[in-house]
C-alpha cells in the first residue's frame, strides 16, 4: 500500500519576533531561517518518516530545487514532482514568536500550476487500496479527489488553509478528515468554533460525515477520533516546551495515517501522532521539526 501526498512545496521563511507585528507598526526580527515547508511537502515526511512508502506529487519552480533533496532525504520519492521554468516555488512569510505561536502569510507560485493532464499522469500511478493525502494548498482539488474516486483510492482531506472554497468540495468523497477546531466549525458552519464545546462539535461532525473517520486535533488540550455514530475516543497530548509551533498539525496528520497504514490500531496511531507532534512542536522550522519514527515512538516526556 503506498502513500501519495499531492500538496504543495514551499520555502518557509521564519522570523522570529518578540511579537506579532500590528497594524501600522514596523518591527525588527531576531532572527531570520529558511525552512522546506508547505503542508504537503511537512506530511509527505512526517508519512515517510513514519514509515510508509511514499510519493509526492506537485509542482515547484527552479528556486526549489533543494526542497527536492530534502525530500528526498527523507526517503519520498518526488518523480511526481514537476519543476516549472516559469513559475517561482510557493513561499510561506512566517512570525514565530515567544511563546513558539505563528502567523503565516502565503504566497501559492507553483502550487497553484496544478493541470488536470498532470493530475491524470500522477493519479494513473496508484491504485485500489493506496491512499491519498490532500491539503488545501494547491488548485484542482475537486478534479483530483473525484478522480482519485473512481480508481478507489483512500482519501484523507486536511482541509488547512480553512476558506469557502472548501466548501465546494466533493466532500462526500473523503474518508478521513483531519481537522482543528477552527476548520470543523467552518465545515459545520458555525460563525464561532471556539464558543462550540468539543462535545458539540465532535457530534455534529459525526452526524455531518457519518461514513467518515474524523480527527479532530486541539493543540495542548489533545486529539479526538470520530467514526460514525461511534464513542469518541480522546488522545491527550503529550507536554512539550513550545518553540515553533509550524508543521505540529502536519507532523499529526502524516504520523497517525502511516501509523494506520502500517496496521497500527487507532488509540495506537493517535498515540504515536502525539508523541510525533509533541516533539515537532519543540523544534524550530516545518519539515526539519519532524522526528523520526523512532524518536517519536521512545518520546516520554
Ligand atoms: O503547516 C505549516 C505550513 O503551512 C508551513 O510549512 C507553511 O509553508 C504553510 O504552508
Amino acid at each position: 500500500m503506498k502513500a501519495l501526498c499531492f500538496g504543495s512545496i514551499n520555502i518557509d521563511y521564519t522570523y522570529r519576533v518578540k511579537h506579532f507585528v500590528k497594524k501600522g507598526e514596523t518591527i525588527s526580527a531576531d532572527s531570520l531561517h529558511i525552512f522546506s515547508g508547505g503542508k504537503g511537502l511537512n506530511q509527505a515526511v512526517a508519512l515517510s518518516r513514519a514509515g510508509v512508502e511514499t510519493y509526492h506529487a506537485g509542482c515547484i519552480g527552479e528556486d526549489g530545487l533543494f526542497l527536492l533533496r530534502e525530500l528526498e532525504e527523507a526517503g519520498v520519492d518526488t518523480r511526481y514532482v514537476h519543476v516549472l521554468k516559469r513559475e517561482r516555488t510557493g513561499n510561506a512569510i512566517i512570525q514565530n514568536d515567544l511563546n513558539g505561536d505563528n502567523c503565516i502569510i502565503l504566497y501559492g507560485g507553483a502550487n497553484r500550476a496544478v493541470t488536470r493532464d498532470l493530475a491524470d499522469e500522477v493519479l494513473s500511478g496508484f491504485q485500489r487500496g493506496d491512499c491519498l493525502v490532500l491539503q488545501n494548498e494547491i488548485n484542482e482539488l475537486p478534479y483530483i479527489i473525484r478522480r482519485a474516486r473512481e480508481i478507489g483510492l483512500k482519501i484523507v482531506l486536511n482541509p488547512s488553509p480553512m476558506e469557502a472554497s472548501v466548501l465546494e468540495l466533493p466532500l462526500e468523497c473523503v474518508d478521513c478528515f483531519m481537522l482543528n477546531r477552527v476548520e470543523s466549525a467552518q465545515l459545520l458552519g458555525l460563525d464561532d468554533g471556539n464558543a462550540a464545546a468539543e462535545t458539540e462539535l465532535i457530534e455534529a461532525l459525526g452526524g455531518r460525515f457519518p461514513s467518515a473517520e474524523i480527527v479532530l486535533t486541539m493543540g495542548e488540550k489533545g486529539s479526538f477520533y470520530i467514526r460514525g455514530g461511534g464513542r469518541p475516543l480522546r488522545q491527550r497530548a503529550y507536554p512539550a516546551e513550545a518553540v515553533d509551533t509550524t508543521a505540529a498539525g502536519d507532523t499529526f496528520t502524516g504520523f497517525f495515517i502511516g501509523g494506520r497504514m502500517r496496521g497500527l490500531s487507532v488509540p495506537e496511531a493517535m498515540d504515536l501522532a502525539a508523541r510525533a507532534a509533541a516533539i515537532s512542536v519543540a523544534r524550530q522550522g516545518a519539515s526539519p521539526s519532524i522526528p523520526t519514527l523512532a524518536e517519536a515512538a521512545a518520546y516520554a516526556p
